[in-house]
């Protein structure tokens, strides 16, 4: 296997051939921890403190206390990006309970082990933006909030990943998740947009999804202009009956969706996105260019090294 560009682990950067995690790590043994995924452009972390503040909320929802301060966190990735020496890379902070003897008491845990790394971004395939994805709307339903809420993204993924084998023997890029009540919830590592009746809809947070940093950029991109927004309950027929859809994440950032594989037939989508998709597409990238562009001309401060 090839070695990640940059690794921090703990308290410092560190060899790949160094970073290694306890065996009996309560992240490995039970999925216990956290994590985020972020998206660097031109060397800045694309929606640095919404991330941190996620991974801080996640880490909340299931009692955790992260071992740095959000300071100490953004010093630990501009670290761990000096390392890497990649200025378009990904990013990835995981916090597991830490190590512990074999038990599911948190307490077992005196410190939680922190890992921050890096490495070259390895773009999805141009197919997906040109041409678009396909997505099977699955049988495995989204956690349901009250058992494990989406909103915390843990490291306890294989809802998602029975959700993704699912999709990939149905033939498709993506999966389409419903949740106990049948509504709409998500995908595996993405949220779902779709344009029906001249409305940008999506699945409200009540559905059980985790609020993408995506889509809430997505979203104010709509309301800015002045786009009729619905975030609500949506059913299976809404997509099949909408105009366009596409999907959000942070490392692919807005996709059309070619395709959409239901359970007695599939819909096909405009090839490449329709208007609204391929706007949202522009508009976006605009959005993090910008973004890139504010983040240096602020300077330093922003960066967290002077708070
Ligand atoms: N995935 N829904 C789920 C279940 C996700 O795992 C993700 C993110 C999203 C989109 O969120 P955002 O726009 O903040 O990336 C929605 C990341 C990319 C991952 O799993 O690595």
């Amino acid at each position: 296997m090839e070695d990640i560009a940059g690794i921090y682990l703990n308290d410092r950067v560190v060899a790949a051939s160094e970073a290694r995690v306890s065996v009996l790590d309560h992240g490995f043994l039970y999925g216990d921890g956290v994590y985020e995924t972020m998206r660097v452009y031109s060397g800045v972390v694309f929606m640095m403190e919404e991330h941190i503040s996620r991974l801080r909320n996640s880490a909340s929802l299931i009692e955790l206390k992260l071992p740095k301060s959000p300071r100490q966190i953004k010093l630990a990735i501009f670290e761990t990006l000096e390392a890497c020496g990649h200025k378009d890379a990904y990013l990835r902070i995981t916090v597991s309970r830490g190590e512990g003897p074999i038990g599911l008491d948190p307490e077992l845990c005196s410190r939680p082990t922190f890992l921050v790394f890096a490495d070259k971004l390895k773009p999805s395939p141009r197919d997906y933006y040109e041409k678009g994805m396909a997505l099977a709307l699955v049988n495995t339903r989204r956690n349901l909030r009250e058992a494990l809420d989406p909103q915390i993204k843990s490291l306890n993924f294989l809802n998602n990943i029975m959700a993704k084998i699912e999709a990939k023997k149905a033939g498709a890029h993506e999966a389409l998740m419903l949740n106990h009540a049948g509504h709409l919830a998500e995908g595996t590592t993405s949220n779902i947009f779709f344009v029906a009746g001249g409305a940008l809809c999506t699945p409200s947070d009540a559905c059980g999804i985790l609020r993408g940093i995506t889509r809430d950029v997505v979203l104010s991109i709509a309301r800015r202009l002045d786009m009729k927004v619905v975030e609500g309950e949506f059913k299976e027929e809404d997509i099949f009956g909408a105009s366009e859809a596409f999907i959000t994440s942070t490392i692919m950032e807005v996709v059309p969706v070619a395709r959409l594989i239901g359970r007695t037939g599939a819909r096909d989508f405009f090839h490449g996105g329709g208007d609204v998709t391929k706007m949202f597409m522009a508009e976006y990238r605009k959005e993090a260019a910008s973004y890139v562009e504010n983040t240096r001309a602020a300077g330093p401060s922003i960066w967290g090294f002077t708070e």
